[in-house]
């Protein structure tokens, strides 16, 4: 679904905060002959070195030890030791986050820094909606990007809880202290040819993480209704088109499409066994402002700016890739609408009591556009030409082609796109230049 440019150095720098380095101190009074007057004083002393080695040792060991370094290294990015939560301060800021007039949702939004959780998050506050935010804030890319859409979302008073879908003390915290209605789960380890890079990452969070969930939601009392991130990945190397919901999913080209297959067949077992109410969306090339700097139109723009090159891929026939670009409003307005349309959930306590709805759309744009066309709408509106390289596409993860029959989404969920690509374009590049030229930030 999305263009990955090959992940930089930066993903091996912004370590979570380690142990303090110890300087040594080489001043003159180191070398100062210390008497012992007293055995006492001696006893304190040696006490004293103990009590410290002590906490270094519990400063120093991680909560949960990974299996070994590489694993924690791998998993690093997407498990930070969160911020510390809990406390009454911290429970007041959710409860008043989440507070509603009756008759209003209550939903809890996973990834509401990212791309589509933060704009899926001011349009139910917007709309009076109560709204709590849960984000990891990882350095997948730029966490700079995922802090400004932070403070977006704190000016419209929606608080992001600092923390990882994994943390299932968390997850059944914030079930105890709010009684979500609904659960917006948007919370994913995103890109498929990062996936080659660091595979453990997809597994926790797109598998464990999503299990998470599900496991708190069938727990909470009353459960949500749960709304998540599929993806027009599952489509895999499907040559049919336009896809349709009903088509096989079965031969994903991606370890992150896998991922995402998996999480609809977990759905399926979460909402046949616990009755947990499932919609599952496939998002089908998302752009727009604040959007993510891993996907192609984000480093065009960049990469167009500073006169480098633009790889273009093309089939190994030559034949052009194109996609099914969708503007984020369009799909925040799907995003909405299977909240609103989702049904209620049937369990309680963990038992089912009766069958619950089980859904799953494609959200697209049903107008698959050449990639050569995009960097067209750029070069015109950074009006700025754009340095073109015809490079074969690698067979890593990305399909050449997406197309999505949104039949369905229409009929269930009143989904009817209405941004094409060129006035959708013109959004995000006037939110780029104010984002970047105002000088304050990098692009990196
Ligand atoms: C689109 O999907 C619907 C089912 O939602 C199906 O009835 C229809 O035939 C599909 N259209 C095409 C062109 O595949």
């Amino acid at each position: 679904m999305s263009q990955l440019k090959p992940i930089s150095s930066h993903m091996d720098g912004g370590a979570p905060s380690t142990p303090g380095k110890f300087k040594v101190d080489k001043s003159p009074f180191v070398h100062h002959r210390l008497r012992w007057h007293s055995s006492l004083a001696k006893l304190a002393f040696w006490s004293f070195v103990f009590l410290g080695l002590i906490l270094l040792f519990f400063y120093r060991s991680p909560s949960s030890p990974p299996s070994s370094a590489s694993d924690r290294r791998l998993l690093r990015h997407s498990s930070h030791p969160s911020a510390p939560w809990g406390g009454p301060s911290w429970e007041k800021r959710v409860r008043s986050s989440a507070r509603v007039r009756s008759g209003r949702l209550t939903v809890l939004v996973t990834g509401a820094a990212g791309f589509i959780g933060s704009h899926v998050s001011l349009a139910l506050r917007h709309r009076g909606d109560g709204v709590l935010g849960l984000d990891n804030f990882n350095d997948y890319y730029d966490p700079s990007l995922k802090r400004a859409r932070q403070a977006l979302l704190e000016r419209a008073r929606v608080f992001i809880v600092e923390g990882d879908v994994n943390d299932a003390a968390l997850l059944t915290k914030l079930f105890d202290v709010v009684p979500f209605t609904h659960v917006m789960h948007l919370a994913a380890q995103a890109g498929v040819r990062y996936a080659m890079k660091n595979p453990a990452s997809y597994i926790h969070s797109n598998v464990a993480g999503l299990v998470s969930l599900f496991e708190a939601c069938k727990s909470a009392n009353p459960q949500p209704a749960v709304v998540w991130a599929s993806s027009s990945s599952v489509y895999g190397l499907n040559s049919k088109v336009p896809f349709s919901e009903s088509d096989r999913t079965d031969r994903p080209a991606s370890l992150y499409a896998a991922t995402k297959k998996a999480g609809e067949e977990i759905a399926h077992t979460y909402n046949h066994i616990y009755g947990l109410s499932i919609t599952g969306l496939r998002f089908f090339t998302v752009y727009g402002p604040w959007g993510r700097p891993d996907m192609a139109y984000f480093f065009f723009t960049k990469d167009i700016l500073r006169g480098k090159g633009i790889p273009i891929f093309e089939t190994p026939d030559h034949g052009t890739v194109a996609r099914d670009f969708t503007y984020i409003d369009d799909v925040v307005k799907g995003c909405l609408a299977s909240l609103d349309t989702a049904g209620k959930s049937t369990g309680s306590g963990g038992k089912k009591r009766g069958p619950a709805p089980l859904r799953v759309f494609n959200l697209g744009n049903t107008s698959p556009l050449p990639v050569a066309k995009l960097v067209g709408i750029l070069e015109r509106l950074l009006k700025v030409k754009a340095n073109r390289m015809m490079v074969k596409m690698p067979r890593n993860g990305d399909v050449p082609f997406t197309h999505a029959n949104i039949s369905l989404a229409a009929k269930e969920l009143g989904y009817k796109p209405t941004t094409d690509l060129a006035t959708g374009l013109k959004k995000f590049v006037k939110w780029y230049l104010s984002y970047y030229d105002s000088g304050k930030r990098s692009s990196g």
